[in-house]
């Protein structure tokens, strides 16, 4: 009997030993983790492939709209029809009558949002998952062979520019906000539509994704010890405390705000190329 235990104590301290090993190389090796190994080789009983399948459809199709409606170069803004409407896939609107810039204006600022939303650490745990299968899952074996390295290598080292993303990010809600405001401006002066309503609520959560960001986080207030031994401690202690209610939550802001962005652009591009008709509220 005692040597059984010895016996298990050993294996036990091995596997220990192996993980650390990993987790001394910089990141957790999960191949040392019993069980998963073979692709979709997991001690899960629960349908965790499920999760991974709204993500899959809605993501594929965000993608396929978006690239499509970042090319098209047409039915972005709504001023031909006197709506003060301007799409928010195309805000700022730099060189739309093509002087110097002769394909889709889109195209000159889609890497500042794009590179927000691909650098996100929500998304990038979702498309890990979704689209790379790599892992398909909270412990589930990926089957790659190749050991985790993390996010130490190119290209995926790349994903440290969330935080520069950030300030990107912010200088497009300023854009946006401004957009929303003008959408009250119509030529007869001031007035409410639906696109109104919907360019105000697309900003409102855009916003709140924003500012729901982990590194937003981190810079307020996440990266401090001590309040009280900072200056603005105390005013900072509360936007911390704001900030980390939103982001509790950042998942859900990422989902709705990526939904009403696409929907914005889809009412402006219909009002717009005369499909529907934008109904005047005030
Ligand atoms: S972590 Fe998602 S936007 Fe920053």
């Amino acid at each position: 009997m005692r040597t059984a235990q010895i016996v298990i104590c050993k294996s036990a301290i091995l596997e220990y030993s192996k993980i650390q090993v990993g987790v001394k190389n910089g990141v957790a090796d999960s191949s040392t983790v019993k069980g998963l190994t073979g692709f979709g080789s997991t001690q899960r009983r629960d349908a965790w492939w499920l999760e991974n399948l709204p993500f899959a459809i809605v993501m594929g199709i965000f993608v396929v709209y978006t690239t499509w409606r970042a090319f098209e170069g047409k039915f972005y803004e709504c001023y031909h029809l006197g709506l003060p409407y301007l799409s928010p896939f195309y805000s700022p609107l730099i060189d739309p009558d093509h002087h110097w810039w002769r394909f889709s204006p889109a195209l000159l600022i889609l890497a500042g949002p794009l590179g927000f939303r691909t650098t996100c650490y929500y998304y990038r745990k979702a498309y890990y998952r979704a689209f790379l299968l790599d892992p398909p899952g909270c412990a589930v074996g990926e089957g790659s062979g190749s050991k985790y390295k993390g996010e130490t290598k190119f290209p995926f080292i790349l994903q440290n520019l969330h935080r520069y993303f950030f300030y990107v990010a912010v200088i497009f809600v300023i854009f946006l906000w401004y957009d929303a405001i003008l959408a009250f401006i119509f030529p007869q002066g001031f007035g409410i539509g639906v696109g109104t309503l919907v360019m105000l609520a697309n900003i409102i959560l855009l916003t709140v994704y924003t500012f729901s960001c982990h590194s937003f986080r981190h810079l307020i207030g996440g990266k401090l010890d001590c309040f009280s031994c900072v200056n603005f401690g105390k005013p900072r202690h509360s936007a911390w405390k704001g900030v980390s209610f939103l982001n509790e939550h950042h998942m859900f802001w990422a989902w709705v705000s990526m939904i009403a962005v696409g929907l914005t652009d889809l009412y402006i591009r219909l009002v717009s190329s005369g499909l529907i008709r934008d109904i005047r509220l005030l």
